[in-house]
C-alpha cells in the first residue's frame, strides 16, 4: 500500500491515477483545504478503481499517529500535502511553517517509529533562486529563499538530510519540480486554483474563458530573447510519472544514497509570451493581455538540466508544451460546464 498525502490535489491526483494504473494499492490522506471530494470521483472514473481515502489534517498529530497504527502495510509514502501560494506565505508565514514543516516532521516521526523508509518528497526549483548557470543542475547552490514558502522547501530538504543521517535505514527522494502545468487528457481532473490564480497557466485559461478580463504579463525587460521571463513548464502527467519511477527505485533498493535529489522538468525554457502564443495557436483563440510591471521575487530564467533524472531514473518528459496547454484549456472548459 502506498500512502499519498495531498492525493486529491493537483499533482497528487494525477500521481494517484498513475499509481493505480500501475497496479499499486493507494491510500490518500487529504484535508480538502485545497481540493474537493469530486477529485476522488474523477480518479475513480479514469482508473475504474476507487482509492482508499482518509480525510485527515496532517497537522493533527494524534490523528497522524492513529493513521499509522491502523495502517500497518504502508510500503512507501509520497508526500504532496503542503500550502503552496507564495504571496500568501509572505502574509501568513506561520501557517506555512506549520503546514509545510510541521506535517513533514509528524510524518517522519511516524515513518521512523514504524520502521518505514521509502519517502518521495515534493520539492521545488524555487530552492535554486536565480541560478548563475542555465540549465540548472542538482549541483547548483541553494540560494537564500525569497519567500517563506520557498524557505519551507529548503528547510524540508534539510530535515530530510538530518533524518537519513540519524536513521540509516530511512530512504528518501526529493523531486525538485520546475513548473507543473496541464491536466489529465480526459479533463476529469486538473488544477483547482482558489480565488484569483497566481500562476500563469490558470490565469491564461481563465482569461480565455472570460472569467478574467486581462492577463498581466509581469515584466518585458528581462534579459531574455523577448524580454519576458523564462520557465520550464512540465506536463503534470510527465511529472506524475517521475514519482512512479522514483518510488520504484526506492522499493527496489536501486537508490545510490539514502537521500537523492532530482530535477523534474522538460529541459526547455519558454518565455511568458511564447507560452501565450502557443496557447493561442494550439487552441485557436486569442488571449487578452497587457505588459505590466515585474512581480517582486520573480527570477529571470529557470529551466532544468534533467540529465540526472534521465540517466538515474530512466525518466524523461514525453509531452509537449502544446499538449499541456491543450489539456489545460479542455480542463478549464470542463470546469465551466
Ligand atoms: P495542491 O494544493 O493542489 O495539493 C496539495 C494537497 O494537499 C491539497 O489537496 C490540500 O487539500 C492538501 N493538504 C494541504 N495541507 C494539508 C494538511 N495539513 N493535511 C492534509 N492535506 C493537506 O498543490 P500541488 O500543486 O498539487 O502541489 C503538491 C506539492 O508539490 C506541494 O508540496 C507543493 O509545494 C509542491 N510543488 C508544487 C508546485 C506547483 O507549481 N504546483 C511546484 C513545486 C512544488
Ligand atoms: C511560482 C513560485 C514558485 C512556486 C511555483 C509553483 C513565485 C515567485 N514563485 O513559480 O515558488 O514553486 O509558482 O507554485 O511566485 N506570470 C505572468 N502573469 C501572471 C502570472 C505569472 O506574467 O498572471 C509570469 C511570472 O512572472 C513568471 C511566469 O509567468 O515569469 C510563471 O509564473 P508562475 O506560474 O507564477 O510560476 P513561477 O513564478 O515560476
Amino acid at each position: 500500500m502506498i500512502l499519498v498525502t495531498g492525493g486529491l490535489g493537483f499533482i497528487g491526483s494525477h500521481t494517484v491515477v498513475a499509481l493505480l494504473e500501475q497496479g499499486y494499492e493507494v491510500v490518500i490522506i487529504d484535508n480538502l483545504s485545497n481540493s474537493s471530494l469530486a477529485v476522488l470521483d474523477g480518479i475513480t472514473k479514469i482508473t475504474g478503481v476507487k482509492p482508499h481515502f482518509e480525510q485527515l489534517d496532517l497537522r493533527n498529530k494524534p490523528a497522524v499517529h492513529y493513521f499509522f497504527e491502523k495502517h500497518k502495510n504502508i510500503e512507501g509514502v509520497i508526500h504532496f500535502a503542503a500550502s503552496k501560494a507564495v504571496g500568501e506565505s509572505v502574509k501568513n508565514p506561520l501557517l506555512y511553517y506549520e503546514n509545510n514543516i510541521g506535517t513533514l516532521v509528524y510524518l517522519l516521526q511516524e515513518m521512523t517509529r514504524h520502521g518505514l523508509s521509502n519517502l518521495i518528497f515534493s520539492s521545488s526549483c524555487t530552492v535554486y533562486g536565480q541560478a548563475a548557470t542555465l540549465p540548472i543542475t542538482e549541483e547548483a547552490p541553494i540560494q537564500k529563499a525569497l519567500s517563506p514558502y520557498g524557505n519551507t522547501k529548503q528547510i524540508s530538504e534539510a530535515i530530510l538530510k538530518d533524518t537519513v543521517n540519524a536513521y540509516p535505514a530511512f530512504k528518501a527522494i526529493a523531486l525538485r519540480y520546475f513548473n507543473p502545468i496541464g491536466a489529465h487528457p480526459s479533463a476529469l481532473i486538473g488544477e483547482l486554483p482558489r480565488g484569483t490564480p497566481q500562476n500563469l497557466i490558470p490565469y491564461i485559461t481563465q482569461t480565455a474563458i472570460g472569467k478574467r478580463e486581462e492577463l498581466a504579463v509581469f515584466g518585458s525587460d528581462y534579459d531574455t530573447s523577448d524580454g519576458t521571463a523564462v520557465r520550464d513548464y512540465i506536463h503534470v502527467i510527465d511529472l506524475a510519472e517521475a514519482h512512479i519511477v522514483a518510488l520504484a527505485r526506492l522499493l527496489a533498493a536501486k537508490n545510490k544514497s539514502n537521500l537523492e535529489f532530482f530535477n523534474i522538468g522538460t529541459g526547455t525554457g519558454s518565455s511568458v509570451l511564447e507560452v501565450i502564443h502557443a496557447f493561442e495557436r494550439v487552441n485557436k483563440l486569442k488571449v487578452n493581455y497587457k505588459i505590466a510591471p515585474k512581480r517582486p521575487g520573480d527570477v529571470t530564467a529557470a529551466y532544468a538540466d534533467t540529465t540526472l533524472a534521465n540517466n538515474e531514473l530512466g525518466w524523461q518528459s514525453r509531452l509537449s508544451l502544446e499538449d499541456a496547454l491543450r489539456d489545460a484549456w479542455h480542463w478549464e472548459q470542463k470546469l465551466a460546464e
